[in-house]
């Protein structure tokens, strides 16, 4: 664990708890050896990824940030109200600082904490952040939300509020969700509120734009994970020989992304020889979309309640508000 010396004052200080190279490697190489290759969601995020994501969320098929959006607009009071005093908000996956910059304007919590694996990118806009909101104390977490971290010691006597906003946690199977918002709860405590973003079933016509854009930029950002790994690992992904594929799969209710071998041709992952045959998918992300009453019992098999929840008209998008009970 590293926590910066240079950045770290009583107002900001930035723990460092990413995974080791060799942890990530064994990983990858790991799920590049099953009969069905995968590679995890997470490797989407390198600084190029997280800036791809972001013009996601600008395209006009990608209805779900701006519906999410205008839900907090028309609810952040209401949410507000719900809560103590003391808040410590814990953004999960934290990304851009768009939508939590509209919940620190009304929430006004003593202290955030953001958690992402991009180190860089979130300390650049931490450091922002903390130009724009001089009073609040801001403790950036570098950890795989995946796995189970430690809060600061500095928030210990705060009131967290758990933020996991657009739908990210639609990209765990519902299983493994059941596992993480476990973990949540272990780390937010009894009593720990957690304000989540989940996309809604829909027109299959509209899931399935939403992940394969006219203007190819979620394409870009699937083949990123090669660059990405290239980058880090030494792998050596030729992205000419792949190419973007997404389809909804009704039985299991998600959008399903994968990255289709164009060609037969064997790529080396860090010393390992990984072999693709002519039309292999390389499965990337689901994305689970959840009808309301699906979520909460979801979150109730974590022990969280329900205390409210909103939709939007068109039932496209939910927000909940939960209690770690
Ligand atoms: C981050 N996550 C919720 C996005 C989603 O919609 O599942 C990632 C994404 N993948 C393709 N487009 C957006």
């Amino acid at each position: 664990m590293t926590t910066n010396s240079s950045l770290s004052n009583a107002q900001f200080a930035f723990l460092d708890l990413k995974p080791d190279l060799d942890v990530i490697v064994g990983e990858v190489q790991q799920s590049l050896s099953l009969e069905a290759k995968s590679i995890s969601p997470k490797f989407f995020y390198d600084e190029r990824g997280s800036e791809l994501f972001d013009a996601i969320t600008e395209l006009p098929e990608y209805y779900v940030t701006r519906t999410e959006m205008a839900l907090f607009d028309a609810h952040m009071e209401e949410i507000s109200d719900s809560l103590e005093e003391n808040i410590c908000v814990i953004e999960y996956g934290s990304g851009s600082t768009k939508k939590i910059r509209r919940l620190l304007d009304v929430l006004k919590p003593e202290a955030y904490v953001p958690v992402d694996i991009s180190g860089d990118y979130l300390l650049s806009n931490a450091q922002t952040l903390l130009g724009d909101f001089p009073a609040l104390k801001i403790f950036p977490v570098c950890a795989d939300i995946t796995e189970s971290f430690a809060l600061p010691t500095q928030v210990s006597e705060l009131r967290p509020l758990g933020f996991y906003p657009g739908s990210s946690i639609g990209n765990f199977e519902p299983a493994k969700a059941v596992d993480f918002l476990k973990r949540v709860h272990a780390t937010l405590g009894t009593g720990g509120y957690f304000l989540v973003g989940v996309d809604a079933k829909k027109d299959v016509s509209i899931l399935e734009a939403a992940y394969d854009d006219a203007a190819g930029v979620t394409a870009q950002f699937n083949l990123n994970t090669l660059v990405h790994l290239n980058e880090k690992l030494g792998a050596d992904f030729d992205l000419d020989q792949f190419v973007h594929f997404s389809k909804y799969n009704s039985d299991q209710g998600c959008i399903q992304m994968f990255l289709k071998s164009s060609v037969a041709q064997q790529v080396n992952v860090a010393g390992k020889v990984i072999s693709f045959a002519e039309g292999e998918l390389l499965h990337t992300e689901n994305s689970y979309k959840y009808a309301k009453q699906e979520f909460i019992t979801l979150a109730q098999s974590a022990q969280f309640e329900c205390l409210k929840s909103w939709q939007d008209d068109n039932e496209w998008f939910s927000l909940f508000l939960l209690r770690a009970c």
